[in-house]
């Protein structure tokens, strides 16, 4: 059967907000007093990757005890719930609204796809949660990108088969689940991330839905 767009799966963080740099700032803070080195370069590497993964990206060889590293996680996503507290509509990137609402108007099925566990309080403070009529986050599946469990957990939730359906991304990782899922991919970014994705653009506000439906 032909393929044809019938949903659009976001992700969240370095998409539709600018949270990927909380995420950096928290990392950052937790390995200043840790005295563990840490800069945007390693940063790059946790892009889009769960929690854990990522704080075992950042320690590499060096060997904490089961407690040591759960207290880590615990204080790193406290840094990062403090600086999403005052999150709000505001914070959304240029133009997000006006992308979904064509989508909607168009009659396509949104979802949003996160590797995070906060990403609820996050969509309910940008005032776009009921944009979405499914949401796949950290807490939905337990492989976290980049397995293509989130995107197909999402697609299911919406009734869509795979193929037919387009993921917004702008992590590596991400973009890896979402083409091993069979989906379509537009990237976020620069094209030295995003480059394995179908089809790139520089901010989500720069998107071109009608070349989007073209190349599908
Ligand atoms: C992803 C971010 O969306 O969520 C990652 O890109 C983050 O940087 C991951 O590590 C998990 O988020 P959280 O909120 O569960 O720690
Ligand atoms: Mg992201």
């Amino acid at each position: 059967m032909r393929r044809k767009i019938e949903a659009f799966i976001f992700d969240l963080d370095g998409v539709l907000t600018d949270t990927a740099e909380y995420h950096y700032q928290s990392w950052k803070l937790l390995c200043k007093e840790q005295g563990i080195p840490f800069d945007r370069k390693i940063n790059e590497k946790l892009r889009g990757v769960s929690r854990r993964k990522s704080l075992e990206i950042i320690l590499g060889d060096q060997k904490v005890s089961p407690g040591k590293f759960s207290e880590m996680l615990e204080r790193k996503n406290n840094y990062y719930r403090e600086s999403i507290k005052n999150i709000s509509k505001k914070d959304l990137f240029p133009g997000v609204e006006k992308v979904l609402e064509e989508l909607k108007g168009k009659g396509i099925k949104l979802a949003l796809g996160s590797s995070s566990k906060n990403a609820r309080p996050v969509i309910e403070g940008l005032g776009v949660k009921d944009f979405f009529e499914a949401i796949a986050d950290g807490n939905s599946v337990e492989k976290a990108k980049p397995a293509p469990d989130i995107f197909l957990f999402a697609a299911e939730k919406l009734g869509v088969v795979p193929e037919n359906c387009v993921v917004v991304e702008d992590a590596e990782a991400g973009i890896e689940a979402a083409l091993t899922a069979g989906m379509f991919v537009v990237g976020i970014g620069p094209w030295e991330r995003v480059g394995k994705s179908h089809i790139h653009f520089p901010e989500i506000g720069k998107i071109n839905l009608d070349e989007i439906f073209a190349r599908f």
